[in-house]
């Protein structure tokens, strides 16, 4: 399984954001997107999802062409996406959350039971208002409202923001579980988070892709300059 970006360009009305972004995700590994607030993260799965205007590029899962279709339908061709800032429901309970990600797959009858195993606070919590759990719980949620779509490609968008240290770490530990399962496209800004779980990384600046390879293959002078700008 594999999720290809090629020479992607994205616009806000007249502002171009995305330059030309290529990447490439693979299931068995975590990719990581990494970059300082405003490099254009957001924007890059955003036009994957096909969520912002998309002039140019590829979007190729398992090597089908995704682009020109709408979100709904990205989705449904098996892209999981977790947005910055979690975006659950507050009024819903946690079931009611996980039905409605069960929308982008027709097949996706009932939560399967991998994903209550992974997350067992959500079971527990199953009929609670989402905006009644803590920042972690509520990640955890978004992250299985992707998942109990049995989606190939996972995408995620800061999921450490404003999230306590030690559920960071076990929200690394799952996203580190499911590249077996999924290929993994994970948005930080959270460096050290990101280097220490990624397999693959993908440095991002200005709306350009300025460097790529392993975590201890990247120049760490030019990284700490990207970062900090
Ligand atoms: N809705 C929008 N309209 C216009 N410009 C936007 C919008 N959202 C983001 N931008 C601009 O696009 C650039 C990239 O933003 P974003 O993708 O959110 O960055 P990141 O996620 O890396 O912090 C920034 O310069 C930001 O100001
Ligand atoms: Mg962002």
């Amino acid at each position: 399984m594999a999720l290809e970006i090629k020479g992607l360009l994205a616009t806000y009305g007249e502002g171009m954001v995305l330059h030309g972004v290529s990447l490439t995700a693979k299931k068995g590994k975590v990719t990581a997107l990494v970059g300082r607030n405003g490099a254009g993260k957001t924007t890059t799965l955003k036009a994957l999802m096909g969520l912002v205007e998309t002039p140019r590029g590829s979007i190729r899962l398992d090597g089908r062409e995704l682009m020109g279709l709408p979100a709904y339908a990205r989705a449904r061709a098996g892209i999981g996406y977790v947005p910055q800032g979690r975006e659950i429901f507050p009024q819903l309970t946690v079931g009611e959350n996980l039905e409605l990600g069960m929308e982008a797959n027709p097949e996706a009858k009932e939560v399967p039971e991998g994903v209550f195993e992974t997350f067992p606070i959500l079971r527990e919590f199953l009929n609670r208002r989402g905006g009644d759990l803590s920042g972690g719980q509520q990640q955890q949620l978004a992250i299985a409202r992707a998942l109990v779509a049995a989606p190939r490609a996972l995408v995620l968008d800061e999921p450490t923001e404003g999230i306590q240290p030690s559920v960071v770490q076990e929200i690394g530990r799952v996203i580190t579980a499911l590249k077996k399962d999924v290929a993994v496209l994970l948005v930080e800004q959270y460096l050290e988070f990101a280097l220490d779980i990624a397999d693959d990384v993908y440095v991002i600046e200005k709306g350009e892709i300025v460097q790529h390879g392993a975590p201890d293959e990247l120049d760490q002078e030019k990284l700490k300059e990207t970062m900090s700008l």
